[in-house]
């Protein structure tokens, strides 16, 4: 076989697979070969509800604010688009939280902290169809792009079942979608507690 076919076989499959880089959303989860949850490269387009900082919500988290981290929450946009409408989660829908680190010395900042390099991102994902539960938490490797699930025992489902606000979800924490659980009656009346 001639090279240039192979140099054809292989451009064309360059250009049949998807394009993270273009702006077209991607809606449902995608799965690398191997089967591990591909890092949705777009995410920083999808829609954002907030940046907690600092935020400890376990004995393990530091509170030293000269070092506190950002975290930035993502949402896909028909889910948001949904959650607006309804005040439910549709299935397939997924965030992505962005930690960064903070910066309180830099330019002509004399006071408050802005962002710096990305230190982990995390992602949840709601399928109903999965018998182990509806949704799913993934650390994702940045090198490679793709994460893994946690572990049904890991600490990430039980919090956020059990302080989630809707759904697994910290909408109390998202101002834009705050109002609108509330307007709908579905916020859970355990959200508070400690
Ligand atoms: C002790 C409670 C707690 C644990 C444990 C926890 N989280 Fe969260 N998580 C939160 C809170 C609070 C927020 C809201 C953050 C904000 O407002 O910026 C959040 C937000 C998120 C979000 C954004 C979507 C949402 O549900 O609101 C993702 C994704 C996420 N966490 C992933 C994880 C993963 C993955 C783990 C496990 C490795 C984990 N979390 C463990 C409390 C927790």
């Amino acid at each position: 076989m001639k090279p240039a076919f192979w140099i054809g076989v292989g451009l064309l499959a360059l250009f049949a697979a998807p394009d993270w880089g273009a702006s077209r959303e991607v809606v449902g989860p995608q799965f690398t070969a191997e089967g591990q949850l591909a890092l949705p490269q777009d995410y920083r387009e999808w829609v954002y509800l907030s940046s907690g900082l600092g935020m400890t919500y376990g004995a393990a988290t530091s509170s030293d604010s000269e070092h506190a981290n950002f975290d930035n929450v993502f949402v896909t946009r028909r889910a948001y688009q949904a959650f607006r409408e309804t005040g439910a989660w549709p299935d397939k829908t997924m965030f992505i939280l962005e930690i960064r680190s903070s910066h309180a010395k830099g330019s002509i900042n004399h006071g408050g902290h802005y962002q710096g390099d990305v230190t982990a991102v995390e992602g949840e994902m709601k399928d109903k169809s999965n018998p182990r539960g509806k949704w799913t938490f993934f650390g994702f490797d940045l090198d490679k792009g793709s994460g893994t699930p946690f572990p049904r025992t890991a600490a990430c489902y039980s919090c956020h079942a059990r302080h989630g606000a809707v759904d697994n979800t910290f909408v109390q924490f998202y101002p834009t979608l705050l109002p609108i659980a509330l307007k709908k009656g579905v916020i859970k009346p355990v959200a508070g507690e400690p």
